[in-house]
């Protein structure tokens, strides 16, 4: 660098801050530039979380969008039949809105998180499709307005494809339980967007081919359904990038919005420089999928540190590492390559 230039650029770094003068703009973050690309940028949030100002701090400045982690299930919103608990996900809610973010609300129908009064029943065909319909009324109904999007129905379609899964809503009403539950949100309201979402559906195989024959039944049927959330937890090195853009364009030509909902990219082994590097361009390549795809509305991450990551929990039994580091920040909540990707391929982006 020719010396003159070097004593300038001395100049703005040390003396235009004192007048009066930014030397240099504030880096863009993910949330700036992902609305310059028109699509959100999300993350999973617990409630605890919120009580760890750095974690505030990032996912208000960073993100637009809010998933609850657990606070909207049914486990926690209903654990005794009747007996509605809406504290934690007011306070996400509450949080959201004072930093203008929009809240993917998650989720109305899953076989995990199950209150035992709804595993244990019994219950008549009509009397569970009343407590169905309350469950969803009272919660849907209580933040009309409020929630763009709605997960109505998680992880419904068995793993094959083959059909739905058993669950105890399918237990005690039958098949149609699924539609009904959309039918119900819609009923609760009109204008929020409801999707169903799943794991294993992002690439074209058995159980997305089984999602899009379930879309296309519903809209041919007049079921309200607006679009489909692919999970996508990763295993590092194993995106298929061509795969999902064309499983996005197939959903999308039935009028469908998609999103990424819930990313992490996991590893066996400690988070070493390459594997970091190699996360990064996992990241990079789900961000340019989704941002070459017309349908593609949202990019959420499961979690925004490490240290909060599902992954690392002992009951997980298929995947246990202690050290996995799936997400954009680390334990110390340090932007990690895969971050920096990420801001790289959304300011290319946004200057097309
Ligand atoms: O809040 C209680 C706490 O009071 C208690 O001391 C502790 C004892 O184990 O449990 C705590 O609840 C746990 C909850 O996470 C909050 O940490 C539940 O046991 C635990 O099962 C629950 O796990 C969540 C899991 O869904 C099941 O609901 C994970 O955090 C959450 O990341 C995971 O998220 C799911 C999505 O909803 C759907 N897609 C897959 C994804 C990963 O499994």
């Amino acid at each position: 660098m020719p010396k003159i230039f070097a004593r300038v650029m001395l100049f703005f770094i040390i003396l235009a801050p004192s007048l009066g003068a930014s030397a240099f703009e504030e880096a863009p973050t993910l949330r700036d530039l992902a609305e310059q690309n028109d699509i959100y940028i999300g993350a999973a949030v617990y409630v605890s979380h919120l009580n760890d100002p750095l974690f505030v701090d990032i996912l208000g400045s960073q993100f637009n969008m809010l998933t609850p982690e657990n606070e909207a299930k049914a486990c926690e919103l209903q654990p005794r039949l009747g007996q509605f608990d809406f504290r934690n996900f007011d306070t996400l809610m509450d949080f959201a809105e004072e930093h203008e973010m929009t809240v993917h609300g998650h989720t109305l129908l899953w076989h995990q998180c199950v209150p035992s009064w709804l595993a244990n029943g019994p219950f008549s065909r009509d009397e569970a499709i009343d407590a169905l319909r309350d469950h969803i009324m009272t919660v849907v109904g209580r933040y009309k307005g409020r929630i763009a999007i709605w997960d109505v129905a998680n992880e419904t379609i068995a793993d094959d494809g083959s059909g739905l899964r058993d669950t105890p809503w399918r237990q005690w009403i039958g098949d149609d339980y699924v539609e009904l539950a959309f039918q119900f949100a819609h009923e609760a309201d009109p204008d929020a967007l409801l999707f169903y979402n799943d794991y294993n559906i992002e690439s074209v195989n058995d159980k997305s081919d089984a999602v899009y024959a379930m879309v296309s039944d519903f809209l041919a049927r007049g079921i309200p359904i607006h679009g489909v959330g692919m999970q996508s937890h990763m295993i590092l090195g194993q995106i298929d990038p061509y795969g999902i853009a064309k499983n996005m364009q197939r959903l999308g030509e039935l009028g469908m919005q998609v999103q990424i909902t819930e990313l992490d990219v996991r590893f066996e082994g400690e988070p070493s420089d390459q594997i970091l590097r190699r996360q990064a361009s996992d990241y990079r390549r789900m961000m340019e999928t989704c941002l070459e795809s017309e349908y593609c509305t949202a990019f959420i991450t499961w979690g925004v540190s490490d240290r909060y990551t599902w992954l690392r929990g002992s009951n997980l039994g298929f995947f246990e590492n202690p050290v996995v580091a799936p997400l954009l920040f680390d334990d110390d909540y340090n932007p990690k390559p895969a971050y920096d990707a990420l801001v790289e391929v959304l300011t290319e982006y946004a200057g097309e």
